[in-house]
């Protein structure tokens, strides 16, 4: 099953089992495997008509969010846009209990976020990771690897496998070689690898990373950018990626779009900014290959309307320069 995405593993795995002729329908110990037990057991998160207010009985009470309905399995991965003040953020807090709902439940595994245990509020910050936009406000330690193996250490990890969970972290982000450096001698951008390798160091189901990005340069967010995919493409983990850059968004699975505390919009890339209108109301901007490609296409160069990435335009101008 090489090759194929996660959510297709499952779903494969899952067929199998229902026909009664996978060697998987069973994990050892006799429980389900780990796919499946994601399959069966449903959605990794849930939101349930969640509102919040930041202000609940005053005079200028408004809502955050409003109704949010959604739903994430294991190994998505998934953007989240929409303009400022649209409540992308309160969003992001309410994955881990940062943020309570005002009205309705969050799940994380099937735990609520709400009248939880400490012990149990305890797991579902192990399973959901947090990134911020700013990594300085995230790095505690001086050193690149104290730092990684503080998350660890805080949930009590012995020694050994932090060790072992800190290298294997460092090596997935590609910054191994700087495990020994100290952190203000680093670029913004390597600053924020090292925060995702302190979240995934911490083995989390799901990173929810709020505007990585925002602070770094080109180049060092196409870095980020990279980095999140490899852990999603080569570990599994579900990725909740916000973003304001469209050319960003284009990469991911599944793009949702948020307006005014409500979700307007939820599907593949090419489905989303196919919907003008969608886009125009949320105020984002269509991605620059797909702006160039709309206004070549309008002055009679026939170029295809689905193009996104930058990929695509080249490979479209390449035909149509073919073609002349
Ligand atoms: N601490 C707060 N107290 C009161 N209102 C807040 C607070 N934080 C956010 N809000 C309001 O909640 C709404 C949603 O804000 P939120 O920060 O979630 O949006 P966002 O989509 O993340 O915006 P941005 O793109 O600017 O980061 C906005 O109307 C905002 O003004
Ligand atoms: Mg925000």
């Amino acid at each position: 099953m090489a090759g194929l995405s996660l959510p297709d593993r499952h779903y494969r795995q899952f067929r199998a089992y229902r026909n009664g002729n996978s060697k998987n329908r069973r994990g050892i110990f006799g429980k389900p495997s780990i796919y499946l037990r994601g399959l069966v057991m449903a959605h990794l998160v849930e939101f349930k008509k969640v509102f919040f207010t930041y202000e609940p009985g005053s005079a200028t009470e408004a809502y955050a969010l409003k109704g949010i309905n959604l739903q994430i399995n294991r190994g998505e991965y998934m953007a989240v846009v929409g303009p400022n003040g649209s409540g992308k953020s309160t969003l992001a807090r309410h994955f881990n209990g940062l943020l309570l709902p005002s009205d309705g439940e969050v799940f994380i595994d099937h735990l609520s976020t709400t009248g939880s245990t400490a012990e149990q509020m305890k797991e579902i910050r192990k399973r959901i990771g947090m990134v911020f936009q700013n990594p300085d406000n995230q790095l505690i330690s001086s050193i690149v690897e104290e730092d990684v193996a503080f998350g660890p250490e805080n949930l009590g990890v012995p020694p050994k496998e932090i060790r072992r969970r800190v290298n294997r972290a460092l090596a997935a982000l590609n910054i191994f070689k700087y495990r020994r450096e100290s952190i203000c001698h680093l670029s913004e951008g390597q600053k924020q690898l090292v925060t995702i390798a302190g979240v995934l160091a911490m083995k989390p189901d799901c990173i929810v990373l709020d505007e990585p990005t925002a602070l770094l340069d080109p180049f060092s967010r196409k870095q980020v950018l990279e980095s999140v995919q490899r852990l999603n493409r080569e570990e599994g983990i579900a990725v909740v990626f916000i973003t304001h850059f469209m050319s960003e968004a284009v990469h991911f699975d599944r793009v949702v779009v948020m307006d005014r505390g409500e979700i307007i919009g939820d599907g593949p890339p090419r489905q989303i900014y196919s919907r003008g209108e969608l886009i125009r109301e949320a105020g984002l901007d269509m991605p620059v290959p797909a702006r160039l490609a709309a206004e070549l296409a309008g002055r009679g160069f026939p170029l295809d309307p689905g193009v996104l990435q930058v990929e695509e335009l080249v490979h479209s101008l390449c035909q149509l320069r073919s073609k002349i």
